[in-house]
């Protein structure tokens, strides 16, 4: 497929080609901007390519309907959104008729029970402002997690939590049945993938951590070449939270 963000805009994406197959765990990494946002819609069925077809589930996803399209996917934003409704009906509105016991199990499962206790319980009200960015996060990842949909694409979906926090969400959607697409904040997610998709603007390389670790000079400098990529990118000086992927940052050079 082919995709530009306006008639005279570069294509974000040219030719590109890809399958994910069932139960794959794909992560995608590049540095901001080279449109790794863009490729998350586009599977979605959120941005439609100008040329070539996008599929989930051999259905394409062009031109079908929003409750197909519910059924097969659920992409979580990097700024996840809640409306103002009981916790409840944040939780479900994509599988409405879910008990309650199905809920508390499967708050339990993520680690996300005591954020459904602070927040007041499933018939507690709530307000988009009252929550913080990260609590925001985890109400829509539950939700994801509870969604019908064997899709699940989470767009930097964890990047206002902790590592240790993205660690048990990412594991625990691995565990999911069904495929995960993971856009990468941090490095760590990358070595928790089956397959990593490196986006570097001129070509897109698919292979394992490793493969990439070993072919890919642009993949080396972005997870930070020397460290087998298990520590996260040093590039911004936040205490206690590792950094965003970034290419071209200051990394350490090779040994
Ligand atoms: N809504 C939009 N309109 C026009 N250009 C956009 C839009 N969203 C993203 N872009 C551009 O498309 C490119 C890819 O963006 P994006 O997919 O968000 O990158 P990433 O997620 O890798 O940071 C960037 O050059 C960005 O400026
Ligand atoms: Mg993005």
């Amino acid at each position: 497929m082919t995709f530009r963000y306006g008639p005279h805009a570069d294509p974000v994406l040219a030719g590109f080609d890809l399958d994910v197959p069932a139960g794959d765990h794909l992560v995608i990494v590049g540095a901001s901007g080279i449109g790794k946002s863009t490729l998350a819609a586009l599977i979605a069925g959120v941005l439609r390519p100008q040329a070539g077809t996008v599929r989930v589930g051999g259905l394409p996803v062009a031109g079908a309907s929003p409750a197909a399209l519910a059924d097969r996917r659920v992409l979580i934003p990097q700024e996840a959104y809640v409306f103002t409704g009981t916790v409840r009906e944040n939780l479900t509105y994509l599988c409405p008729d879910l008990p309650d016991a199905a809920i508390d199990r499967a708050a339990a499962r993520l680690g996300l029970a005591a954020l459904l206790a602070r927040l007041g319980g499933l018939d507690a009200h709530v307000r988009p402002v009252d929550l913080s960015a990260g609590e925001r996060q985890q109400v829509a990842l539950l939700r994801a997690w509870l969604s019908p949909a064997p899709l699940v694409i989470l767009d930097e979906a964890t990047c206002h939590l902790d590592p240790a926090a993205e660690a048990r969400l990412e594991e625990a959607f691995a565990d999911r049945p069904g495929t995960l697409v993971v856009v990468a904040h941090r490095v760590s997610s990358a070595l928790r993938a089956r397959r990593v998709l490196l986006l570097d603007g001129h070509t897109a390389l698919l292979d394992s951590h490793p493969g990439l670790l070993a072919r890919s000079a642009a993949y080396r400098e972005l997870v930070g070449y020397g460290e087998q990529g298990a520590t996260p990118v040093r590039s911004t000086p936040t205490p206690g939270r590792s950094a965003p992927l970034r290419a071209g940052s200051a990394l350490p050079s090779s040994p």
